[in-house]
Order: structure tokens, then sequence, then C-alpha cells
């Protein structure tokens, strides 16, 4: 199996409190699936993404990524399995303020033969006109248009979406999820934390979280 994830917890303290955000999640997710997950605002979908994406150390549980268990391994291996892997859209998009639209994407760029597939993509997004604008110039949709083309330029093996729709317009949505689709019938994985019902369609599996326990498979 591609990814596994056995009985995932996490917490936080505050203080004298513990609270507990993920608690035994535990599924698989083969090559070329198409996950969507979806929960209530503060369920734990963002920290299971940023688990599953090598950024977040989870307390108990392990992530197995072909095999290997992701947070057993060195930091530099672990940010191998991010940069090698993982295309990462963040709920906050986290781009680079001091690079432009089109640097930012040429950053995450790992082959010549990527960097020529910039132009296509921005043009399909809509953004060719404000490719060298930075962050901070542009509005929320563009930005997450943006952020979207950084994550899938680097053709990973696993997409990890956190809401990569909620902040476009009808038109931009199905051009972003048609790219997703896309993405996924070249054989590419996908999880995407979404509460559109037009994006858990094209999913083949969803999960619910609630509470940070895994609620509906
Ligand atoms: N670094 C942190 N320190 C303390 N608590 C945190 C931290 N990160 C997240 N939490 C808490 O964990 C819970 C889950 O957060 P998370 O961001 O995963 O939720 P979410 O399901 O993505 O919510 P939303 O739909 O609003 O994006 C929240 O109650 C949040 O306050
Ligand atoms: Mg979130």
């Amino acid at each position: 199996m591609m990814l596994e994830l056995k009985n995932i917890t996490k917490k936080y303290r505050k203080g004298e409190e513990i609270f507990t955000v993920l608690e035994d999640v535990s599924f698989v997710l083969g090559k070329g699936e198409f996950l969507s997950v979806t929960g209530p605002s503060g369920s734990g979908k963002s920290t299971l993404l940023n688990i599953i994406g090598g950024l977040i150390h989870p307390d108990a549980g392990t992530v197995l990524f072909e095999g290997a268990d992701v947070y057993e391994s060195s930091e530099k291996q672990l940010s191998r399995y991010r940069k090698e892997n993982i295309g990462f859209v963040f709920q906050q998009f986290h781009l680079m303020p001091y690079l432009t639209l089109y640097q930012n994407i040429k950053l995450a760029c790992h082959k010549p033969s990527q960097c020529l597939q910039i132009e296509t993509l921005i043009k399909k997004c809509s953004l060719s006109s404000l490719k060298n604008k930075f962050p901070s110039e542009l509005s929320v949709g563009e930005r997450q248009r943006a952020a979207f083309i950084r994550a899938i330029i680097s053709e990973p093996v696993l997409l990890l979406a956190d809401e990569p729709t909620g902040n476009l317009d009808p038109d931009n949505s199905t051009v972003l999820m048609s790219l997703i689709q896309e993405f996924n019938s070249n054989g590419g994985s996908v999880i995407i934390v979404s509460h559109d019902p037009g994006t858990a369609k094209l999913a083949n599996r969803h999960i619910s979280l609630h509470s940070g326990r895994v609620a509906i498979y």
C-alpha cells in the first residue's frame, strides 16, 4: 500500500489541559486513489494533512509511505520525502512573500521539463497577466490558484490539498478541479479537504472527521 496511517494521535497542551486533535486515525491509500476528507471546523483536517505531508510529528501511531515509517527517518530523509513525493496546497497558501507569483512556482520545479509547464498552467488558471506580481498584490483566489500550481508543478506522487477551491469563483473552481482530475488520471494520488459536493463526486473514497476521529468511511 502506498500510504498507511496506523492509529495516529495528536494532542496539544494548553497549560494543564491536554486537547486531543486527532485520536486513533487509521486508513490506507493506494496509488492513484482519490480521497476526500470532510468534517466540521476544528475537527483536525489540516492537522491530518500536515501529518501525512511530513510536517507535524504525531504523538502516537505511524505513517508508512511505501512501507517506510515517515517519522522514524532522519530529518534529511523526511525532507526528501516531502520534496520527492508530496505536493501541498496549504489552507493559508504559504507563498514566499518576496518572490513573484512566477518565481514562487519556479522554485518548486525539480526539472527543466517541469518549468516548461509553468506558462501553460498559469494561463489555464487565468494568471498570465499577474505572474510578476508579489503575493501581497494578489487577491486571495489568485494566491490560491498560484499555490495550487506550485503544488502540482513538481509532479508529486501524492497531492495534499486543503480546501483548494475555498476562495474561488465557480469558473476557476471548475478549472482547478479539472486539473486535479487530470493529475489523478495520470496516476497521481490525491487527498483533498473540501466541503464542495462536486469534489466529493470526483473522489473514489471519502472519510469524515468528527472531534479528531474518523466518523464515516
Ligand atoms: N499548533 C497548535 N496548537 C494548539 N492547538 C492547535 C494547533 N494546531 C491546531 N490546533 C487545534 O486543533 C484543532 C484542529 O485544528 P485543524 O486546523 O486541524 O482543524 P480543521 O479541521 O482543519 O479546521 P478548519 O475547517 O477550520 O480549517 C483546532 O481546535 C485547533 O485549535
Ligand atoms: Mg483546516
